[in-house]
C-alpha cells in the first residue's frame, strides 16, 4: 500500500494485525498434518486446540458448543443452509444468504425474504409470523444478521432469541462484522450456529469459522477425511493461528469510547457539505461504520472523488462492492431515492493511530463535494 492512502473499508476487509505480521516474518510453523499422530503432527494439533479453547472459552464462553474451520463465512453460511428444509432470511442479507436462498429455491426449498424496518434493523415480528406460516416446522432455519456489512446496524440477539423461543425454528447468526464493533460483542446467546470470517479483523484470508450447539445436525458439503464434525480437508495451523492472535490484537486495541468519538468526529465532516447526509444514523449502530448519500451524484462518481484524494472507502456491500448495483439496504430504507448514491466508510481501532491524519484528508474532500 502506497504510505499516503488512508484506509477507511474495514468491513471489506482488514489489513493483517501487527500481531499476525510478526509471526509470519518469523517464518517458524507448525507445518505437519494435524492429523499425524506423530510429535509434529502433535504440535500442529495443539497450535488448533490452542484457538479453539481461546475462541470458545475465553472470548465466548461458550459451553457446549463445537467449532469448525471453514474457508470463510461464505461456505460456512453455504454448509449450513445446504441442509435446510425452510429457510427465512432478510432481503439486505449479504450474497452469502443470498445466493444459497436462490440455490435452493431452485431445488424446491421453501425460502423467504424478510424486509428490514426503516432503520434497517431486523423485523422480528414478520420474521415470526413467516415461520409460522410455514407448514413442516421440524427443519426450519433463519439468518440472522447480527451487524449489518454496509449500515452497521447492530440486531440484539435478543431478538433472535425471541424469534427462536416463539416459533423454534434453528437459528444461524451471521457474526462476520461484530468482531469488536460494540463493546458487548462476544456475549452471544445459546443460538444454534455462529459464523465469522477471519479476514475481517485482522486475521489471513480464506478462513473462517463456525460456532455451533453440540447436538446440530449440519450435512456437509466437502466431503473427504472427516478432519472435523462436518467438514473436511487436512487444516491450517497457520492460518487458525493468525485467528487467535488478530483477535487477541483485535480485543486489546479497541477503545470503544475513542472509536465512538471518531467516529462521530468523521459524521460531523460528512454532514458539514449539503450534499452528503449520514444516514442510517441511530443508537443501535456499530463503533466504526458510517454510511452516507451524495443528494445529486451517484455513488461510483464520489467513491472515485475519494480515491484521486487518497481516501480508500466502499459503495455498495462489504465484499461485492466492485459491481455497481442499486443497495438492497437502501431500496427497502426511506433513502430509496439515493440507492445510486450510498457510500460507507468503515474504522477499524487500526486506524485510530492515523486519526488527525483521516479527519484532515476527509475534510479537505469533503469541503470540495
Ligand atoms: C455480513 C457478511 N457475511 C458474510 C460475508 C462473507 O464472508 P467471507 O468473505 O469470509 O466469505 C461477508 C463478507 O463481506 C459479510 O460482510
Amino acid at each position: 500500500m502506497k504510505k499516503d492512502l488512508i484506509y477507511l473499508d474495514y468491513n471489506a476487509t482488514s489489513p493483517l494485525a501487527e500481531s499476525v505480521k510478526a509471526y509470519l516474518a518469523k517464518g517458524d510453523f507448525a507445518f505437519a498434518n494435524p492429523s499425524s499422530t506423530h510429535e509434529l503432527g502433535r504440535r500442529s494439533k495443539k497450535v488448533i486446540n490452542d484457538t479453539s479453547s481461546y475462541l470458545l472459552n475465553t472470548v465466548f464462553n461458550l459451553k457446549d458448543y463445537g467449532i469448525v474451520y471453514t474457508s470463510g463465512a461464505t461456505e460456512s453460511i453455504n454448509t449450513i443452509f445446504e441442509g435446510a428444509d425452510a429457510l427465512v432470511y432478510q432481503t439486505t442479507d449479504h450474497p452469502a444468504v443470498i445466493e444459497v436462498a436462490n440455490f435452493l429455491k431452485k431445488h424446491g426449498v421453501l425460502c423467504h425474504e424478510i424486509s428490514p424496518l426503516a432503520d434497517g434493523s431486523i423485523n422480528t415480528e414478520e420474521f415470526i409470523k413467516c415461520i409460522h406460516s410455514i407448514k413442516d416446522k421440524s427443519n426450519v432455519w433463519i439468518n440472522f444478521m447480527y451487524i449489518h456489512n454496509e449500515s452497521g446496524v447492530i440486531n440484539s440477539l435478543d431478538k433472535a432469541m425471541k424469534i427462536k423461543q416463539s416459533t423454534s425454528c434453528k437459528v444461524h447468526v451471521d457474526a462476520v462484522q461484530s468482531v469488536c464493533r460494540f463493546e458487548r460483542w462476544n456475549e452471544l446467546k445459546r443460538l444454534d450456529a455462529y459464523s465469522f470470517s477471519a479476514h475481517k479483523f485482522g486475521a489471513l484470508k480464506s478462513t473462517g469459522f463456525t460456532l455451533y450447539k453440540n447436538d446440530l445436525q449440519v450435512r456437509p458439503i466437502i466431503f473427504g477425511g472427516n478432519q472435523q464434525d462436518f467438514r473436511s480437508g487436512t487444516m491450517d495451523p497457520l492460518s487458525i493461528k493468525t485467528i487467535k492472535l488478530a483477535m487477541e490484537d483485535a480485543i486489546s486495541g479497541t477503545d470503544y469510547a475513542k472509536m465512538i468519538s471518531f467516529k462521530n468526529e468523521i459524521k460531523k465532516i460528512i454532514n458539514s457539505s449539503e450534499n452528503l447526509e449520514v444516514i442510517f444514523d441511530h443508537q443501535s449502530t456499530s463503533c466504526n461504520t458510517i454510511v452516507f448519500i451524495h443528494k445529486k451524484e451517484k455513488a461510483d462518481i464520489i467513491q472515485s472523488i475519494f480515491d484521486m484524494n487518497g481516501i480508500c472507502l466502499s459503495r455498495g456491500s462489504a465484499c461485492s462492492s466492485s459491481s455497481i448495483q442499486e443497495s438492497a439496504l437502501l431500496k427497502e430504507s426511506p433513502y430509496k431515492q439515493y440507492s445510486m448514491n450510498n457510500l460507507r466508510l468503515s474504522i477499524s481501532y487500526q486506524s485510530l493511530e492515523v486519526k488527525e491524519k483521516v479527519l484532515s484528508r476527509l475534510q479537505s474532500v469533503v469541503d470540495k463535494l
